[in-house]
């Protein structure tokens, strides 16, 4: 579909829904300066996810697992949301949108100011501890890896979902009933391969919904999208916007 052909079937899509959800991956922060994890410059080029994002490989390196964390903290701690970012946190005022379920661990959503965000894999700027549970918010990347919990000397683990590890139940049923329940989804910047995630657009779909992908990159979504937008994703949104609003 031809740019302007696919950007006016987005709007006509956008105008002609009552519930409208965001499903995001990791390029929507891209333009934050936050590393992808797949296609080019993506982390899992440089780095093994078994050595990094696995509880065994937690379990047999809790400090290089760590550093690797600390590192990725640092640079999410010092993004700034992006202009798309603060697009969808503004039409959620609007009420052009319900909410945002993210694959992101950034935080950047709540950031930019969307209040119903569903965070499918965590937070990286949180640790939980593996003794008793208890979650810290590090305002700053830990000093010493790996770090222990204040209250029982456990190690504290980062708490975000790892390879091998089921979602957090709550935040996927309220992924399910927001998937299922919408007229339209914007799927923006994922690549669609990581699952249970990947299936909420199908979820969306097989309810009825229609999607719209803001993705540079065909993704193996895209066959089945209504409107795939080929930008990324602060110009797709500002042109949406532009449309929506004038
Ligand atoms: P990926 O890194 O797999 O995919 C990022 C997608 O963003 C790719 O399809 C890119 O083409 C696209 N992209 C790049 N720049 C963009 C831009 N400026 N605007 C819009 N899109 C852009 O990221 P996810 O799909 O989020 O899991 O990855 C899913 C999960 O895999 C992550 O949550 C993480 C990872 O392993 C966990 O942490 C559990
Ligand atoms: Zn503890």
């Amino acid at each position: 579909m031809a740019y302007d052909a696919a950007l006016r079937k987005a709007v006509d899509i956008l105008q002609n829904s009552s519930s409208v959800v965001a499903f995001t991956g990791a390029g929507i922060s891209s333009e934050a300066g936050i590393p992808t994890f797949r296609g080019s410059g993506g982390l899992w080029e440089r780095f093994r996810p078994e050595e990094l994002a696995t509880p065994e490989a937690f379990e047999r390196d809790p400090e290089r697992v760590w550093r690797w964390y600390a590192w990725r903290i640092g640079i999410v701690l010092s993004a700034e949301p992006t202009l798309a970012h603060r697009i969808l946190a503004r039409w959620e005022d609007e009420e052009l949108l319900a909410g945002v379920i993210t694959q992101n661990v950034d935080g950047l959503h709540q950031r930019a100011g969307s209040r119903r965000v569903v965070e499918l894999h965590g937070r990286i700027t949180r640790a939980r501890c593996t003794g008793c549970g208890r979650s810290v918010e590090l305002e700053a990347p830990p000093e010493e890896v790996p770090p222990r919990c204040g209250a029982c000397g456990s190690l504290l683990r980062p708490d975000v979902v790892w390879f091998g590890e089921s979602l957090p139940e709550d935040a996927w049923r309220e992924a399910v009933e927001l998937s299922s329940s919408c007229d339209a989804m914007l799927v923006i910047g994922t690549s669609a391969v990581v699952y249970p995630a990947a299936q909420l657009p199908l979820i969306a779909k097989a309810a009825g919904a229609k999607l719209i992908e803001v993705n540079p990159e065909e993704t193996v979504l895209s066959r089945r999208v209504d409107a795939p937008l080929r930008m990324g994703a602060s110009e797709a949104l500002s042109a949406l916007d532009e449309i929506l609003g004038g």
